[in-house]
């Protein structure tokens, strides 16, 4: 993620225009400022790697006008916070600026084929590698707009950008899989990465669909086909309306239910972000490995936990998945050279994670990070680690990095499965493509799912408590499921495998008392946990039941999408985190911010 925020007027405008849109932006990133203004065909750019709030402060006793002013807000996916990786990033010589949002997922062979070609790079942003892409078009003696067309042919990945060319008062920009808009003032025209933030520049928001270009002059705008260079006539523009006070949440109550549908985004985003070299490093060290041990806390030990199942049934590997609270008690000790532990955290700061593999790492063992924030002590502190691209997630309940966690931690089973020779290449690719799938089905659904998930309140009414039930791959989506409703909704939720209910839990049921049963998806379990299910109505239970259509079930159906084994949980856990949400603003809950809870549990 990241935010663009911009505007080309016929006036000078001030540094304040763009630190405004920005201010509205910082949902979509936090890992530092970047501005650059072109004042007689010079360039001046002002940086803050620092936390982006803190930044835009510091920015504002900056004196700063110009008739071409751009702002972007960093999430950092590739290079950690630092000024070198701040955007806007330039070429070699100084004349072309990039500040981007998203991923350029081929963006190691295109900087190696730039270097080739006696380019030098000042950063290790993924971004870096589109002004001197220009730069080497221009050299070849294109005009600008040619040389800005190749260049996104040649660039894979998801992202949305904006490119200045120090000679010319315009911006160039384009929009392949992120989002960007243009807004339409008295004297200026704007560039932004969302809606809500052209609020009081401009009454609408014309909106750039994906793969199209634009260029931005003081006088209007160009839309160009990527593909063809083509002029595009008909655009669709939208009126700008959001509230002030609800800008951040792009329209949305809360950010954890905003964040849940951006779990679409996520999973494509994950998959976006990993990059070739590390997924074989990290398959490589995990295979050859003589012992392993999965490591976290709360969401994502539970991430971890299904990464237990993978590794098993794709790779023949067993890992030990243990809390990283616990660990130095019962696993550190064997730790030593040949010990591999993968230590997920989605902050990658928090403090069990951190304090087990500095001694893990003391010990000998090799230490592999799977974070959402680049520049985390995680990322600093392990040996190699794997980004998950999620985007920023501001509720303390964590939905979307749970998902894109599970995304990348399925595509490196496979990885290790495939080195192992347990499966295919072909298994490996159809699992990517199955992600996609996915995430297209959920990002058409997810709003009857949640008119399902709401209807299904009422069965919660009066109770205080309540159990959330699963086998196989799915138990641990049971035990997610049960501490998201706990911590959003405050209700005394208790994950159980579903063959455990008759062997002790069952005693509690009566009167109504409700149980969330997710559809197990092994042929074997099935049968099994329906019957389950029915004694829980006998016994005067209610049952609310998260299963594909086909499947014949018991009590409440919430019908997911039919997927495999393999992303069962993923489908699975959204009416959990659905239905967590609900039952939290049903009840009035805190609910991006949990009582006694941080995003990250630092101590
Ligand atoms: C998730 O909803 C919780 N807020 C919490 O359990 C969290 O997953 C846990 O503290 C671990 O956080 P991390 O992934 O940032 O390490």
């Amino acid at each position: 993620m990241g935010g663009i925020f911009g505007a080309v007027c016929s006036r000078g405008i001030g540094l304040d225009v763009v630190t405004t849109g920005l201010k509205r932006l910082l949902y979509r990133g936090h890992d530092g400022i970047g501005i650059i203004g072109l004042t007689d065909g010079k360039f001046v750019i002002k940086k803050k790697p620092i936390r982006s709030d803190k930044a835009l402060e510091e920015l504002a006793s900056i004196e700063l006008t110009s008739k071409v002013l751009v702002g972007h807000t960093r999430f950092a996916t590739h290079g950690r916070p630092s000024l070198e990786n701040t955007h806007p990033l330039l070429d070699c010589g100084g004349e072309i600026a990039v500040v981007g949002d998203g991923i350029i997922a081929n963006y190691e062979e295109l900087k190696d084929f730039l270097i080739q070609k006696g380019h030098s790079f000042s950063s290790r942003s993924d971004f870096e590698v589109i002004p001197h892409l220009i730069e080497e078009e221009l050299k070849n003696g294109e005009d600008f707009t040619s040389a800005f067309l190749n260049t996104l042919r040649k660039l894979e990945g998801i992202y949305a950008i904006a490119v200045l060319w120090s000679r010319e008062d315009k911006i160039y920009g384009a929009a392949m899989g992120e989002p960007l808009f243009i807004g339409k003032g008295d004297e200026c025209f704007f560039l932004s990465s969302d809606i809500p933030s052209l609020y009081g520049f401009s009454n609408e928001a014309v909106i750039i669909g994906q793969g199209q270009a634009l260029i931005l002059t003081p006088q209007g705008y160009t839309v160009l086909d990527v593909k063809t260079g083509n002029v595009i006539e008909e655009l669709v523009s939208k009126r700008v309306k959001y509230p002030v006070e609800l800008i951040d949440k792009a329209g949305f109550p809360h950010y954890m239910i905003k964040e849940i549908y951006e779990v679409p985004e996520a999973m494509l985003r994950a998959i976006a972000v990993v990059q070739e070299k590390y997924l074989n490093l990290v398959a490589m060290i995990l295979h050859s490995a003589r012992d392993i041990y999965i490591i976290a806390n709360g969401t994502s030990l539970h991430a971890g936990m299904i990464a237990g199942y993978y590794f098993r049934d794709l790779a023949k590997l067993n890992a030990h998945v243990i809390s990283a609270a616990e660990f130095p008690f019962y696993g550190l000790e064997n730790v030593s050279i040949g010990t591999a532990i993968l230590a997920i955290s989605q902050s990658g700061e928090t403090g069990d994670v951190l304090r087990a593999i500095k001694e893990a790492k003391m010990r000998g063992g090799v230490v592999i990070g799977v974070t959402n924030i680049m520049g985390s002590r995680l990322t600093l502190e392990s040996n190699v680690y794997l980004p998950i691209g999620a985007g920023v997630e501001m509720a303390v309940p964590a939905t979307k990095t749970f998902v894109a966690t599970l995304v990348v931690l399925g595509m490196l089973s496979h990885r290790i499965g495939v080195l192992r020779g347990i499966i295919d290449k072909s298994d490996e690719r159809a699992f990517v493509e199955r992600v996609k799938a996915l995430s297209s089905t959920l990002r058409r659904e997810l709003d009857k799912i949640e008119k399902i998930v709401e209807d299904s309140v009422k069965i919660f009414e009066g109770w205080d408590r309540c159990y959330v039930s699963s086998r196989g791959i799915n138990f641990p989506i049971a035990l997610e499921g049960a501490l998201k409703i706990k911590e959003t909704a405050g209700l005394q939720a208790e994950g159980v495998e579903t063959g455990e209910l008759r062997h002790g839990p069952i005693t509690l049921v009566s009167n109504g008392y409700p149980v969330v049963i997710i559809a197990p998806y092994e042929k074997e379990a099935k049968a099994s946990s329906w019957k389950v299910a029915s004694s829980v109505l006998e016994y005067g239970g209610r049952v609310v039941s998260i299963s594909p259509p086909d499947v014949d079930v018991v009590g409440y159906h919430v019908k997911i999408p039919e997927t495999t084994k393999f992303l069962s949980p993923i489908a699975s856990v959204l009416p959990l985190q659905l239905l967590a949400y609900k039952l939290g603003v049903a009840r009035g809950m805190p609910i991006d911010h949990p009582r006694a809870l941080a995003k990250a549990v630092t101590a």
